[in-house]
């Protein structure tokens, strides 16, 4: 789904789930922790998410059509974050799931094509549940992870603005297992 020409500057976007307070804490203490062994970018606690699909740069127009087609979640989900991964090309330090729910995986999944049947370009990788809390590291961490359990009950409609200090991000809309579109 690439911005149509007339139809407004488009709004770089994508669908995320935030894990809560002490979760995004505990996150961001082992993010400065690996930071001063392996060097890098720690990605700051407010930003701290799994990205559920990138739908890159959409028009209002598009933005509509995305948040009419995007279900709720039909029930809560557990991703235990007990897995710290390393990605060398550029160096992102994530945590994630030794075991991802199939069913979380299998929604995304869901997700993903339902937005591809509206024309929006989404990565054809798997979906691999991550938070990235480093980027541009040296090398994997020596790290001991203390797992943690996050029940994922909404996920979110995000814009993106680059501001000098890093993304800066805003939600625009809210889906819940309760059914709730905010
Ligand atoms: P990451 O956590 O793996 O870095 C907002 O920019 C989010 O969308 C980021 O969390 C990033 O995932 C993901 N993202 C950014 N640019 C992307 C791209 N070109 N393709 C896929 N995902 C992207």
């Amino acid at each position: 789904m690439s911005a149509a020409v007339g139809e407004g500057h488009p709004t770089r976007s994508f669908l995320a789930c935030w894990p809560g307070q002490v979760i995004s804490k505990r996150l961001a203490q082992c993010a400065r922790q690996m930071r001063d062994q392996v060097g890098g970018r720690v990605t700051r606690r407010e930003n701290l998410h799994v990205t559920l699909a990138f739908l890159g740069g959409l028009t209002a127009a598009q933005l509509t059509a995305v948040a009419a087609c995007c279900p709720p979640p039909p029930r809560r989900f557990t991703l235990d974050l007990d897995r710290t991964g390393y990605w060398k090309k550029r160096g992102i330090v994530w945590i994630g799931a030794k075991s991802p729910d199939p069913d979380f995986k299998d929604f995304v999944e869901d997700l993903r094509h339902r937005l591809r049947r509206l024309g929006c370009r989404i990565e054809s990788r798997p979906f691999v549940p991550h938070i990235t809390i480093l980027r541009q590291a040296r090398r994997r961490p020596r790290f001991k992870l203390d797992s943690q359990t996050w029940i994922i009950d909404e996920y979110t409609l995000v814009a993106s603005e680059l501001a000098s200090e890093g993304a800066r991000y805003s939600v625009s809309k809210r889906w819940s297992t309760n059914g709730d579109v905010k």
